[in-house]
């Protein structure tokens, strides 16, 4: 039979394994960071009208340039990063990997090397590789925060064109000071003196569950910052597939080269205008996710666990001496967490109060099945 490495693919995706969160049907999915709360009714109903009218016009292919839609995530944005955009610093794509995925179309590729502190979110590494850009793992501390002075060195010594940094980090739920992203972006600069410099990636997938501030008022008077945000999380619309980016405008000019036209369909646009339109009652929604993540962290802790501290809409627990067969465990009680492979730890994401419930209840199983020195490292 023929396999993939049969196949003349490029030699830097030989060997490769694709993103791939299992998608099991068990009664609690708390495993790939979604809304367990689904969209009110009202906003279905206002998606309903919007893409019928929508609908009506399908025969045009769709705004190119998504101009509605993306001065309506400059006026969202304005009102809660604490930094005032306009649609001309902000693009839009389908889901922010897409975002992600046409950063390193423009500023990575061949010959290129994109840096990020692990572990992360595994795809800033994959969508790298996709786009034939170099990937250099940097260092963290012990407790998962970047390590400044290992990160500046890791900087100078490869000259990396492109920066992650992740904040909230997936999958610990770490927040990255805003000091810390001011150092390394200086390193970055300073390291590529003379060739324009170096893309500076903040990824705030999950910035609405942070305790702290956004990020987004450093890309003021830093054309090579860019903040990195998603309308699947914290608007619970993971299955709209929205993304977007705020930066300098130069930077929203610069994908323009790399996008596909049309690559936001009519429907997409309509749907995101439409949540948009109810973006109160959704961060209501983040406001109780923010209190059952909290109430994760209290009682994983009372149980015995170890926690990293989360401003996510998840939370990191161990230590197991073996997560994945904790993994396993957890999942033979219905309850499916996720296993991103970091040496001791699992990650859960938070639920309704009830599934919360049904996880903790299955953790606290878990624990007493084994003594407290076999959940240890
Ligand atoms: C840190 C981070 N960035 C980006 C994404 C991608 O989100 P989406 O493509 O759904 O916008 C995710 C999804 O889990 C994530 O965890």
């Amino acid at each position: 039979m023929t396999g993939i490495d049969d196949l003349p693919i490029r030699d830097e995706l030989r060997g490769k394994s694709p993103y791939g969160a299992p998608q099991l049907d068990v009664p609690v999915r708390l495993n790939t960071n979604e809304n367990p709360y689904p969209l009110p009714e009202p906003l279905v109903r206002r998606i309903g009208e919007r893409v019928t009218e929508a609908a009506r016009h399908l025969n045009r292919y769709p705004d190119r340039d998504a101009v509605e839609l993306r001065t309506e995530l400059a006026r969202y944005l304005s009102r809660t990063g604490g930094h005032e955009v306009t649609k001309d610093q902000i693009w839009a794509a389908n889901g922010s990997n897409e975002i992600l995925q046409q950063l390193l179309q423009t500023f990575g590729g061949p010959g290129r090397t994109a840096l990020g502190f692990e572990p992360s979110y595994s795809m800033h590494g994959l969508i790298s590789r996709g786009t034939g850009t170099g990937w250099l793992s940097g260092p963290r501390n012990d407790d998962f925060t970047i390590d400044v002075e290992a990160a500046r060195s890791a900087i100078a010594e490869h000259r990396p064109d492109v920066v992650f940094i992740c904040s909230p980090n997936n999958p610990t739920g770490t927040a990255v000071e805003a000091g810390t992203v001011l150092a390394l972006y200086e390193a970055a600069q300073a390291a590529r003196a003379g060739t324009g410099g170096a893309l500076v990636v903040v990824d705030e997938a999950y910035g609405e569950f942070s305790h702290r501030p956004s990020l987004l008022p450093l890309i003021e008077g830093r054309p090579n910052l860019v903040v990195s945000r998603t309308m699947s999380k914290a608007f619970g619309a993971a299955g709209l597939r929205l993304g977007y980016l705020a930066a300098d405008p130069a930077v929203v000019d610069a994908v323009q080269l790399v996008r596909l036209p049309y690559h936001l369909s009519s429907v997409t646009q309509a749907t995101a205008l439409a949540a948009l339109e109810h973006t109160d009652t959704l961060l209501k929604y983040v406001e109780q996710l923010k209190a059952e993540r909290d109430r994760l962290v209290t009682e994983l802790r009372a149980i015995g666990c170890e926690v990293t501290a989360s401003d996510a809409n998840f939370v990191q627990f161990g230590r197991f001496a073996d997560a994945h067969a904790a993994w396993q465990a957890i999942l033979d009680q219905g309850v499916l967490v996720r296993d991103n492979g970091v040496p001791g730890w699992l990650r859960v994401t938070a639920g309704t109060p009830a599934e919360n419930d049904a996880f903790l209840d299955a953790v606290r199983t878990l624990c007493k099945e084994r003594s407290p020195k076999e959940n240890e490292r």
